[in-house]
């Protein structure tokens, strides 16, 4: 493990150069054959030219696999970095250059595959380590590894990947923070201290007793049962300097812990809902990185936190609740908790920041588990200009959405007897939609909305050579160049 990972600029004479070679390469680059042994290397048997495999020829060269030319894309690379950073580990290597001679006619991608290698460079450099305790081995991190490359947009994508791997990782150990610690007033404290380190990044709270006051029905009584009280964190980007004038609002489904509150959810249906927060992390990495590579372009993001609990003081189904906008909901399942306070932070920014688009991302259903498992989130967005670039920050990001129907019938399907809209129909049809269709009530018609369910794609069971088990960080890359896509 690396205490952290630097992109430089220029090889340095203590450096490594690590050469990177194809399963098609045949012959070396002059400088690299200078090397005694490099093309000994290169033909070793067991030198498969895997991707990220390394063979060392001496303390100044080794050799890395990038696998078939055929198919290389930003995925491989991604992988490259993750496998590479491991052996960069074990070999002690402090300053790497990345030598791309061999894949020079690649042009177009290579900011695209720096950023992909140093992504999954830094990711997979991570451990949740906070709560190593005494019966853990502390493991002496490395210091600094500072990678560069002999190519300048190669070495330029390094840098942005860092900066997002480090988006991706921030979101992942405060996602991965017990409820007994990370309370909603924890996660305000932590936004705030992302605030104090970026010029032109203000952070401000809407306290209970405030978001009381202004009518935040939503978040008042999801939040209300538990000790630690629900409050709705800002923070606001506004650099200096803007392309734009357009203003981008994210919403981040912030629940630090769902038990379900009276309509509980069972043992095995509890474990893991610390990562209930997840949309809200997702949104805090992407504006951190938003904030260090400072993007000319007015955010605003909202992140809802409560935590949903059991007590004498909870909502309960059957209640009937008034929202923001004034829109009154009839509570069938407390269970259904995350619309509620989305729903008011969506009608707050709305009214408040008039946003030209607004994004909220949350773990808000287990159908769509069911219906997209951990491959993709799923989204709703009937604005096409919006939808074009969601599905374009899709692709370049690697993090795949698949788009859901969002009709009248399924917005007519929420209405109530007793009051407006339920919070759930009781009839169990398209729940992913269902929650969809309740958000839609508190969108002013006039701004482009997309909803991304990250229910499935927001933490994993199972791991694999770039993540392990537990929190995945997806959506800060989405979110990153879904901003992106207003300034290029
Ligand atoms: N946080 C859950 C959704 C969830 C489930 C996320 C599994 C990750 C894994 C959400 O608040 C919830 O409980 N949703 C219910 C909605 C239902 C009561 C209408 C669900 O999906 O069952
Ligand atoms: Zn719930
Ligand atoms: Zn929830």
């Amino acid at each position: 493990m690396y205490k952290s990972i630097a992109a430089g600029s220029g090889g340095s004479g203590s450096s490594l150069r690590v050469h990177l070679v194809s399963e098609q390469t045949r012959r070396l680059p002059d400088s690299i054959r200078a090397h005694a042994g490099a093309s000994e290397a290169l033909k070793r048997p067991d030198f498969k030219r895997e991707p990220g495999e390394l063979v060392v020829v001496d303390k100044k060269l080794a050799l890395v696999g990038i696998g078939p030319r055929n198919g290389l894309d930003t995925e491989r690379f991604r992988k490259i970095g993750a496998k590479l950073v491991k052996a960069l580990d074990r070999l002690g290597a402090r300053k790497v250059l990345l030598d791309l001679e061999s894949l020079t006619e690649r042009q177009a991608s290579e900011t695209s595959f720096g950023r992909a290698l140093s992504e999954g460079a830094v990711t997979a450099n991570w451990r949740m380590d906070l709560f190593d305790g005494a019966a853990s081995k502390q493991p002496q991190p490395r210091g600094k590894l500072t990678l560069t490359s002999t190519n300048k947009n190669f070495t330029n994508g390094l840098r942005t990947g860092i900066t997002l791997g480090d988006g991706m990782n921030f979101a992942r150990k405060l996602a991965a923070t017990p409820p007994n610690v990370c309370t909603p007033t924890y996660v305000a404290q932590v936004a705030r201290s992302v605030a104090r380190q970026h010029e032109d990044l203000t952070c401000s709270v809407i306290t209970y007793q405030q978001a009381r006051r202004l009518g935040m029905g939503g978040l008042e009584n999801v939040g209300k049962g538990s000790a630690s009280k629900p409050c709705m964190v800002v923070l606001e980007w506004k650099p200096a300097k803007t392309v734009t004038k357009e203003r981008l609002a994210l919403v981040g489904k912030t629940i630090t812990y769902d038990t379900g509150g009276y309509s509980l959810k069972t043992g095995g249906g509890m474990r893991g809902m610390k990562y209930d927060k997840n949309g809200g992390m997702a949104v805090l990495g992407a504006m951190k990185a938003i904030a260090e590579s400072k993007l000319p372009m007015r955010v605003v993001a909202l992140l809802p936190a409560a935590e949903n609990m059991v007590s004498s003081e909870s909502y309960r189904p059957d209640d009937i609740i008034t929202m923001y906008n004034g829109i009154t909901v009839e509570v069938t399942n407390t269970d259904a908790e995350g619309r509620l306070v989305l729903a008011d932070a969506l009608s707050y920014a709305c009214r408040k920041y008039k946003p030209s688009a607004i994004v909220d991302m949350a773990t808000l259903t287990g159908g769509v588990v069911v219906a997209l498992g951990s491959f993709c989130s799923g989204y709703w967005c009937e604005d096409s200009t919006l939808r074009g670039r969601l599905e374009r920050a899709a692709t370049s990001s690697d993090e795949r959405i698949w788009r859901l129907p969002l009709w009248q019938d399924h917005r007519d399907f929420m209405r109530s007897q007793h009051a407006d809209i339920l919070n759930s129909n009781p009839r169990r049809e398209a729940h992913p939609i269902q929650g969809a269709a309740f958000l839609s009530y508190f969108v002013d018609e006039n701004v482009p909305w997309a909803h991304v369910d990250i229910a499935g794609t927001s933490s994993r069971e199972s791991g694999n050579d770039m993540m392990p088990p537990g929190p995945t960080g997806w959506g800060v890359r989405l979110l990153y160049d879904l901003a992106g896509s207003y300034v290029s």
